[in-house]
């Protein structure tokens, strides 16, 4: 197979269509590691409080641009924060000025600092319907919240309750369904017209359920949506190595202190930032689709935007097995980085000279 020969893979730089960078000193720890790989990425607003205004928008993304290393060309997309008060007015000046990329749907309750999104989407309707008319993203975490249902049945029925009555009320509006986890998603993407778009996170391409459950618990495994059960991962794996343009990273990279995540009620997310080039690079070779990788990090996610792709490139080289450092330090303390359970070979050629 011509792909198990490659040593060096250049390609446009490229970007996290779905990160998490906090505030304060999380923020200070994690933004280089971001900006050291990637291009641009999608900012998501679940801070406490949250990002709901463009004003607000814009005075994070000055406090994300003051935490960069000097000299970064590193461009941090910003979204809002979708609640019932959501003024259609301001989510348009914000996207039109260039201030807001997207706006991100929490149905409230369904993760990290979601309880100011959505009850009743009946509410957000003129929003949503002024954001068709301008052609403007609504990023979904695509979960209902329903207590009687299955936490692994979340996705699914999220898609039937919630996603396929949407698309029925409001056909025009653009929609990511973020960090899909399940066939059903990836299935759900693929039947839709080119204006619906999935990103996949670098953990779902790696771990099933088993990782955070079998032989100990292992809260560093466990993020939400939580991994499903190995067919699942599998047709993640399969979408992401297709080339189809409607699938495209969202890291979802999610940093918590290790205080927080080690706990009897432990928070969600996966630190996955520092190493997800390399990571993807091993899953794109073992499914010998190597040539698909810069299609999936750094075109189809650009393209579903309308920007252009990165001007600059990366290049991966292949060398000797090695592991990441397992943590890297905030001034609160660690941060666990994501252990994809198997040795690394790939780095980007200015850490490999490193
Ligand atoms: C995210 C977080 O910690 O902010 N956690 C996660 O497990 N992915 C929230 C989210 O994206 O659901
Ligand atoms: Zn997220």
């Amino acid at each position: 197979m011509p792909n198990r020969a490659w040593t060096r893979l250049t390609l446009r730089r490229p970007d996290d269509w779905h990160l998490h960078l906090r505030d304060g000193a999380m923020l200070r720890a994690v933004a280089p590691h971001s900006a050291r790989d990637f291009g641009r990425a999608i900012i998501m607003p679940n801070l406490v409080p949250p990002v709901v205004t463009m004003a607000q928008a814009a005075a994070y993304r000055d406090r994300i641009r003051e935490a960069l290393p000097p000299g970064s060309r590193f461009e941090p997309l910003m979204t809002l924060y979708l609640t019932e008060a959501t003024d259609p007015d301001d989510v348009a000046r914000a996207y039109l000025s260039g201030t807001a990329q997207a706006v991100k749907l929490y149905p409230a309750g369904a993760t990290t600092n979601s309880h100011a999104g959505v009850r009743d989407l009946g509410k957000v309707r003129p929003v949503l319907e002024r954001m068709a008319e301008i052609g403007m993203t609504l990023c979904i975490h695509g979960e209902v919240v329903d207590p009687d249902v299955d936490i692994f049945d979340r996705e699914a029925v999220f898609i039937d309750r919630v996603l396929k009555p949407l698309r029925r009320r409001v056909p025009d509006l653009r929609i990511v369904l973020e960090h899909v986890t399940t066939q059903d998603g990836v299935d759900f993407v693929r039947d839709q017209p080119r204006n619906v778009a999935a990103t996949i996170t670098t953990h779902h391409l790696v771990i099933n359920r088993n990782a955070i459950l079998a032989g100990g618990i292992r809260p560093h495994y466990y993020c939400l949506p939580v991994a499903k059960r190995e067919a699942h991962r599998i047709a993640l794996v399969q979408a992401a190595v297709s080339g189809d343009e409607r699938f495209f990273l969202g890291t979802d990279s999610a940093p918590h202190l290790d205080q927080a995540k080690l706990q009897p009620c432990g928070c969600a997310g996966c630190f996955t930032a520092p190493v997800t080039l390399p990571i993807l690079a091993e899953v794109f070779e073992a499914a010998e689709a190597l040539d698909k990788l810069e299609s999936f990090v750094s075109l189809n996610g650009p393209r579903y935007y309308g920007l252009p792709p990165n001007d600059d490139r990366v290049t991966l080289v292949r060398g000797e097995a090695w592991t990441a450092p397992p943590a890297i330090l905030t001034d609160d303390g660690p941060v666990t980085v994501f252990d994809p359970g198997f040795p690394l070979h790939w780095r980007l050629e200015d850490q490999a000279a490193a």
